[in-house]
């Protein structure tokens, strides 16, 4: 049989797969969602009973004035909806029906000589399970036919980068009663609770990416380059994994960049040599089928904790734990963000950084000064997820707090980060001695000897369940598994296994 992305399973149902040991995945999970999103949309009086659902998929995009491409990667909520992975689609769904509709340019006959086979309609409807395929070029003429009384296109507020997502658009659009409001709340809304095939998918990126994270941390010397971590674990990922996305710029910060958040953008470019008795913080995660993956790994570059390295992780791995044993369906996000605030206040103290109590600390948003970031984010097809802030969630503007990508309460079948996290940066540090208010809580002297120390994040994924929680980040986490993990070294062919426990109730 012809080897290509799609293909028949054993049971005749067409999935997705890059061959070897890569996940196959049914395309079953899209016909789910689109039923999912229907159900949600019928639910709505508000929403017309003859409506179609219309999105536009990403287009093929170009270096700039080049005719070079950019690799494409599919548009989420598209991707959600269909799983297509060819650009310059769209797709309809009747709300009523649950009739599916892919729409695929008709493509020139020089594509044959540059591209690659030119598939029939026929192929797609196999390949993706669709009810029908037409040419984008017919979309007005199609969509007619269906006489709905409204079309229903994709406009809304993308609440983590501030930009509002494209609706579809196409020559003819005029001629239909279009809404452009009600479809983008339900359809974030399903995609926040994942379904049991997506949390498959999600647990193979964790495991892929966990692996891949592991390889890193064997093969991690003092003078390597940070980006040769990068680039290992991109490797381990794509030749293992099928990924050819990372979910999103690698983070290899050693040393002072492990404690720049978003540290490997275009202008530090993950390029430092890593030193001896440098912390590394590795925040690197693969993508498959457009879902994602964040896992943030922390470990002496050297590997053996200093006595300073040593109680700033496993201050930050007991706020990982506390939260992760509170976690269940009602609870408050903004709870476990101060949750994990608390508890790594508590253990600044015992380290002799602060001084004081506690409550009072929190009063002054001292945890922000060590973690400026919120504690977590949803996960799936995007690594900040969309669905944070629904209609009726407020941000809450107060220092660490104000950072979080949601403040909604837990519900079974969210998947979100848990990456609480503690950093010495300067820049905090100065402004937070120049407040008397915080400044009274700091023993200055003890925390001097941390300039420079860098930072320290954990971050695991975790589906939500009705009792508690699953894990699904697998990798050394406490000091003793790390040491011991790193002595192994690049090679060694008696790798204990950790993270094995892949569900954890609390
Ligand atoms: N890797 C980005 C984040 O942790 O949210
Ligand atoms: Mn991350
Ligand atoms: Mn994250």
């Amino acid at each position: 049989m012809k080897a290509e992305c799609s293909k028949m399973s054993a049971d005749e149902q067409p999935s997705y797969s890059l061959g070897k040991e890569t996940l196959s995945v049914p395309v079953a999970l899209f016909a789910l969602n689109r039923q999912r999103l229907c159900e949600k949309l019928r639910k709505n009086a508000a929403v017309p009973k003859k409506s179609v659902v219309l999105l536009q998929g990403g287009d093929q995009m170009q270096r700039y004035c080049t005719d070079t491409d950019v690799i494409f990667r599919q548009e989420s909520y598209f991707h959600w909806t269909f799983g297509v992975i060819e650009s310059d689609c769209y797709g309809a769904v009747d709300v009523a029906t649950g009739k599916s509709l892919l729409f695929v340019p008709k493509l020139p006959e020089s594509y044959a000589v540059w591209m690659g086979k030119i598939h029939s309609r026929e192929h797609f409807k196999r390949k993706y399970a669709v009810d029908e395929v037409h040419f984008t070029s017919d979309v007005a003429e199609v969509l007619k036919k269906l006489q709905p009384d409204v079309l229903l296109t994709l406009r809304g507020l993308n609440t983590d980068s501030g930009h509002i997502t494209r609706e579809a658009s196409f020559d003819g659009i005029s001629q239909f009663n279009v809404n452009n409001v009600l479809l983008h709340p339900e359809i974030a809304e399903c995609r926040v609770l994942k379904t049991d095939m997506e949390l498959e998918l999600l647990r193979y990126t964790n495991r892929i990416s966990s692996e891949a994270h592991k390889e890193v941390m064997k093969a991690v010397r003092v003078g390597m380059k940070e980006y040769e971590l990068e680039s290992l674990f991109q490797h381990y990922c794509y030749t293992r994994g099928g990924m050819r996305h990372t979910s999103y710029t690698c983070i290899c910060g050693s040393g002072l960049n492990s404690s720049v958040l978003h540290y490997g953008h275009a202008g530090a470019p993950n390029d430092k040599t890593i030193q001896d008795g440098d912390m590394c913080l590795f925040d690197m995660g693969g993508e498959y089928y457009c879902y994602s993956s964040d896992i943030t790994c922390s470990f002496p570059a050297n590997g053996r904790f200093t006595p300073d390295q040593r109680e700033i992780y496993q201050a930050v791995l007991r706020a990982s734990r506390a939260v992760m044993s509170a976690v269940r369906p009602g609870v408050s996000w903004p709870d476990m963000h101060r949750l994990a605030e608390r508890v790594q206040l508590e253990e600044l103290v015992r380290i002799g950084i602060l001084k004081g109590n506690v409550d009072e600390m929190m009063k002054v948003y001292l945890g922000a000064v060590f973690m400026p970031h919120g504690l977590g984010h949803l996960l799936g097809c995007d690594v900040h997820d969309v669905g944070g802030y629904p209609e009726g969630v407020e941000r809450i503007d107060e220092p660490g707090l104000r950072s979080l990508r949601t403040t909604r309460h837990l519900l079974a079948g969210m998947v979100l980060t848990v990456e609480p996290g503690i950093y010495f940066i300067d820049h905090v540090l100065d402004q937070a001695l120049a407040d008397p208010a915080q400044a009274c809580f700091i023993n200055a002297d003890v925390l001097a000897r941390f300039r420079g120390f860098g930072g320290v994040r954990i971050e695991d994924d975790i589906v939500v369940t009705p009792t508690g929680m699953e894990l699904l980040t697998c990798v050394p986490r406490t000091v003793e598994e790390i040491e011991a993990f790193m002595a192994q070294g690049s090679g060694s062919t008696s790798t204990k296994q950790f993270g094995q426990q892949t569900s954890q109730t609390a």
